[in-house]
């Protein structure tokens, strides 16, 4: 049980146990499944936990309370890592008005069979809520990224409380050596990307208020420069350059569309590129390659050619890709194939609906193995994609 401030107080708790976070994450750190209270004239706790933690959480509320009784449950986000100890809450404390959006009551009937709303109070955009010395104000964030969340902003602390934007993966125990924009890109880009234009509506909000703390569900609270997070939510959302280089993805069978990537990348570096990342799509992290992606404003994609389509994996790529609403790139393609390449063809067949985006010139046709021709033009298109 830490204090963030004189009255809050943070009660969640660090999953060491997860495997895979969503269903598709790996989070070799583990995950925070953050939770506060606000103990004032009235006790307003923020969010539960997740299925497997309910019984610590309530251990940590309670120590938190020290023999005080919860006056509100503040729901700002129903995904069960957060909501799944609503239903034991409630049980616990049957006095306890709970707080929501409406679509949220309606997705806790659906998720518990229980219907709340008789002992809720519907919470809409600007409404507040007085727990005496603290006001807290309700900001809805629809999509951001799922329809019912909603963030609250403590008046007296400047505490906003912000849902599932700015987490990231990683227990808070764990020691985060990267620092703390690597794992919150890649929880950013994989879970919250396809909703940049709503998290841009929110930060406009954000804008007006005078935000001293950030409370996140998942990651460390923010308390210092918060200027720096609120500048990487600004570029992320908003699908900007946030590192000036070019990323470099490719798949290979037999090593040969490899070797080109590598060649590529050599030759950017003499080139002078700022920073060149190189992922192999069959093996490295699949979220990892995907920030990468939306990280830097220029990407090569090299594919073998696979029953005249891509390489499987570069498919999935380019899928996570579009449907976050890839833009404002510019894409350099390498296509392999040892009888008929058509990797070049549908790569950019898949890509053409991105807004605001060009492709390179040179593209690159190998025909199993480099040719001298091959290195030419690879070293053609490391230079346009300088220009
Ligand atoms: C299952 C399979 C399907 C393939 N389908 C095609 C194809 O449709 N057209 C083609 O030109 N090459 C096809 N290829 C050949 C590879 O694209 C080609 O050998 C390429 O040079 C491999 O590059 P790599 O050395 O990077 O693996 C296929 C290869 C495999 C293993
Ligand atoms: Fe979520
Ligand atoms: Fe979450």
């Amino acid at each position: 049980m830490v204090n963030i401030t004189k009255d809050i107080c943070y009660i969640g708790v660090d999953d060491h146990e997860i495997d895979l976070f969503e269903g598709m994450y790996i989070v070799p750190e583990g995950m925070a499944y953050n939770s506060y209270v606000i103990l004032d004239d009235k006790v307003a706790v923020m969010d539960t936990t997740d299925r497997n933690f309910t019984g610590a959480w309530l251990a940590n509320l309670e120590a938190a309370l020290a023999g005080r009784k919860p006056d509100y449950l503040i729901v700002h986000h129903m995904e069960p890592d957060h909501s799944s100890g609503i239903e034991a809450f409630a049980e616990k404390y049957p006095e306890v008005k709970i707080v929501a959006t409406a679509k949220a009551f309606t997705m806790m009937k659906n998720f518990t069979g229980k219907d709340y709303t008789a002992r809720g109070i519907v919470a809409k955009e600007g409404d507040t809520l007085e727990l005496g010395s603290h006001t807290l104000k309700f900001i809805t964030a629809p999509m951001v990224h799922w329809p019912e969340v909603m963030m609250s902003y403590d008046e007296k602390d400047k505490a906003l409380f912000s849902a599932d934007a700015f987490g990231k993966f990683g227990a808070l125990d764990a020691v985060d050596e990267e620092g703390w924009a690597c794992e919150a890109r890649r929880y950013y880009f994989g879970i919250v990307g396809k909703y940049g234009a709503q998290v841009q509506a929110v930060l406009k909000k954000a804008a007006a208020l005078d935000i001293r703390i950030i409370c996140p569900l998942h990651g460390p609270v923010l308390q210092e420069d918060l200027g720096y997070y609120l500048d990487l939510y600004n570029t992320w959302s908003s699908y900007g350059t946030e590192t000036e280089g070019v990323a470099v993805f490719y798949t290979s069978v037999y090593g040969h569309t490899k070797a080109a990537a590598e060649l590529l990348a050599e030759k950017l570096q003499e080139l002078g590129c700022p920073k060149v990342a190189v992922s192999d799509l069959a093996r490295d992290d699949m979220a990892e390659a995907v920030e990468d992606a939306f990280r830097y404003g220029k990407i090569v994609l090299a594919s073998t050619t696979y029953n005249a389509d891509i390489f499987p994996f570069m498919r999935e790529f380019i899928e996570h890709l579009t449907e976050r609403g890839y833009q404002n790139r510019k894409i350099g393609l390498i296509e392999n194939g040892s009888w008929a390449p058509t990797a070049a063809k549908v790569m950019k067949g898949m890509l053409e609906g991105c807004k605001n985006t060009t492709f390179a010139e040179t593209e690159v046709k190998i025909l199993s193995a480099m040719t001298e021709e091959n290195k030419a033009q690879i070293e053609q298109l490391a230079k346009e994609m300088l220009e």
